[in-house]
This record gives C-alpha cells, sequence and structure tokens, in this order.
C-alpha cells in the first residue's frame, strides 16, 4: 500500500512501522526511542536480536546521543553526508533504547540523500531502518520489492527506484576508523579524509555483527566462473560468453554503479523466474566498487 508522507509519518509517530525510500535501498523504518515498534521491526524481518538497526537523521548534529565525536567525524559528514555513508560511534549508551544498538556501546548513524525521507525524518524525529527485506533475502530496490516480501498491504513511502542500488558503506570508529561493509562508496574514496584507506578487521569476528549471517541471497544456487556446466551465466554486456547457456547481463564491466544498481533486481529476478542455478562472471578487479560486488556475490553464494 502506498502512502503519503504525512501518513508515513502519523504511522511512525503511533508506533508502527513504515518502509521508506533512500537513495541506496528501501529500509523498514520506526522511530528510535519507541522499544516496541523497533521490536516489530526486528520480528517482521525475522532479525536476530544481535543484529543493531542504523539511525537514520536529518542533519548531522548528534548531540542528542554524544558530546565527544572521534577523530575525522566531521570530515567525513562535512564530505559524505547527506549521502550512503554509515558511521559507527561510541555513544551515551542512555541515549538510545538497548533494542537498537543490540546491546552495544555504539550506534550506527546515517544522513540519507533522499527528499523524500529527509522531509518525513523532520516529522517524526530520527528513525532506526534496517534494509526492507526478509533477513537473508536480496535488499528492496523499489516497493514492489518491498511488497514481495511483506505483502501487498505493508505501508510503503514511494520513492521510486532507488539511485544507488546497494546498502550504504559502514565505517567503525575503534581508535582508527575501520571498515564494517563494503557499499555505495568504496574503501579508497576515504583516503584523503583519513590519510590512509580504511581496512576490515583482521580477525574472524566481523566488525558487524550483520556480516555473520548469509546475506543478499536468492534462491538459486551461485557458481562462480567456470561455464562448462552452465545452463544459466549472469555476465558483462561488453563480454562474450558460451552460446550453450541463457545469458542474463547486468551492465558493462566498465561500469560497477551499473552493475551494483542492477544486481538486487537480477538477483530478485531470479526468484521469480524460478531459477535454479546461475553461473556469474567475477572475474573484475579486486579494487573500488568492484570489492562490493565480488563481496555480495560471495555472501550470495555462500551455503
Ligand atoms: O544503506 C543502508 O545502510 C540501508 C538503508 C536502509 O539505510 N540500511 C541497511 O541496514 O543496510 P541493515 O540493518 O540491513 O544493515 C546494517 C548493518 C548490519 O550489518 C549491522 O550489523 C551493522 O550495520 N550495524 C548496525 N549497528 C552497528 C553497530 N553498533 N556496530 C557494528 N555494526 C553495526
Ligand atoms: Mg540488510
Amino acid at each position: 500500500m502506498r502512502i503519503s508522507i504525512e501518513e508515513a509519518a502519523n504511522r511512525l509517530n503511533a508506533g508502527e512501522v513504515v518502509a521508506i525510500p533512500t537513495e541506496t535501498v528501501y529500509g523498514l523504518a520506526a522511530r528510535y526511542d519507541l522499544p516496541e515498534a523497533m521490536q516489530k521491526v526486528f520480528a517482521l524481518k525475522n532479525r536476530p536480536s544481535q543484529n543493531p538497526l542504523i539511525i537514520h537523521l536529518a542533519t548531522a548534529d548528534l548531540q542528542l546521543f554524544t558530546h565527544s565525536l572521534p577523530q575525522d567525524f566531521t570530515a567525513l559528514t562535512q564530505t559524505f553526508w547527506p549521502g550512503p555513508l554509515t558511521l559507527v560511534i561510541p555513544i551515551q549508551t542512555d541515549s538510545v533504547p538497548e533494542i537498537a544498538r543490540a546491546g552495544l556501546p555504539t550506534q550506527a548513524f546515517r544522513l540519507p540523500a533522499h527528499p523524500m525521507t529527509l522531509k518525513l525524518l523532520k516529522l517524526t524525529g530520527p528513525l532506526v531502518a534496517p534494509s526492507a527485506n526478509i533477513s537473508g533475502r536480496p535488499s528492496a530496490v523499489t516497493p514492489e520489492h518491498v511488497e514481495n516480501d511483506f505483502g501487498i498491504d505493508f505501508p510503503v513511502l514511494d520513492g521510486g527506484r532507488t539511485e544507488k542500488g546497494i546498502e550504504s558503506t559502514i565505517l567503525i570508529f575503534d581508535s582508527i576508523w575501520r571498515l564494517g561493509r563494503l557499499g555505495a562508496l568504496p574503501a579508497e574514496a576515504f583516503e584523503t579524509i583519513l590519510g590512509y584507506i580504511p581496512q576490515s578487521s583482521t580477525s574472524s569476528k566481523p566488525l558487524c555483527p550483520g556480516q555473520y549471517y548469509r546475506h543478499y541471497s536468492p534462491k538459486a544456487r551461485i557458481h562462480l566462473g567456470d561455464y562448462t556446466q552452465a545452463q544459466v551465466i549472469i555476465g558483462f554486456t561488453d563480454r562474450l560468453y558460451p552460446k550453450h547457456a541463457r545469458l542474463i547481463t547486468w551492465g558493462s564491466s566498465q561500469n560497477p554503479e551499473e552493475v551494483l544498481m542492477q544486481l538486487y533486481v537480477t538477483l530478485r529476478q531470479l526468484d521469480l523466474e524460478r531459477i535454479e542455478e546461475v553461473w556469474v562472471d567475477v572475474d573484475v578487479p579486486q579494487k573500488g566498487l568492484w570489492s562490493t560486488f565480488l563481496e555480495r556475490i560471495k555472501k550470495a553464494s555462500a551455503s
């Protein structure tokens, strides 16, 4: 069910859950200060309670949550907010209900670049929003994707197809900035501000609890490369593939933005067509936004 900004605000302020657009993917929003509303978000998504939520803000002012910001926080927000960057920082723990943080002493924040959601946030105050998909499934980049997962009667603020088609990049402050999740911004984008390229944790424990779980997965089995047995190949428009297989393309091998925009649309299309196995071309450079592409495909193919 498509609803207006005003109706979305009324529902959220009354403790309901509403799907909202952002420039990355759709989010399943609730007020950050209403624990029962946030409980509904976890239940709807079937999300483990150990997996914390991102708070979405209309301004970069974090006075409500902390009075000491980490090094380079302001430089990062001045450059990348509004935009697809989530920052995880220590907060005053009594400023956010425990359920949002999954009990951690830190909180994830982001200022999304979507005019409708910025208008909504001014009517509701900060909103938590995980991606608007059932846990483990590909994220939703259109209102139809949200309705496929949560039903046609689920309230959606229709902001059209999202611009990036892939989640935000997450940086976590832990004496230095570390990469929690790759997304719409490549790790290299932060080098001029930080003086280094943020890396993910070297230990086996991921920095983002959400990265533990199987993710972004269609029902189809995903194989990487080697097309001898392939019946369906997902590849690039500017490459040639064996003729015995059906070819699906998600853009040019020269344009990772285009491929990321098409990624979840294609993975969800496999389910609609009941395709059971696909072979994906992963012969791309391991840098820039291709690293985001490779990380998502590997997660989606993990069994
Ligand atoms: O683009 C996005 O970030 C979208 C849109 C809706 O904003 N949201 C999104 O949320 O992708 P979600 O919940 O699907 O993914 C958030 C990730 C999870 O892996 C979670 O574990 C991690 O952020 N996270 C949240 N709070 C954290 C914290 N305090 N410490 C470490 N990781 C955290
Ligand atoms: Mg998600």
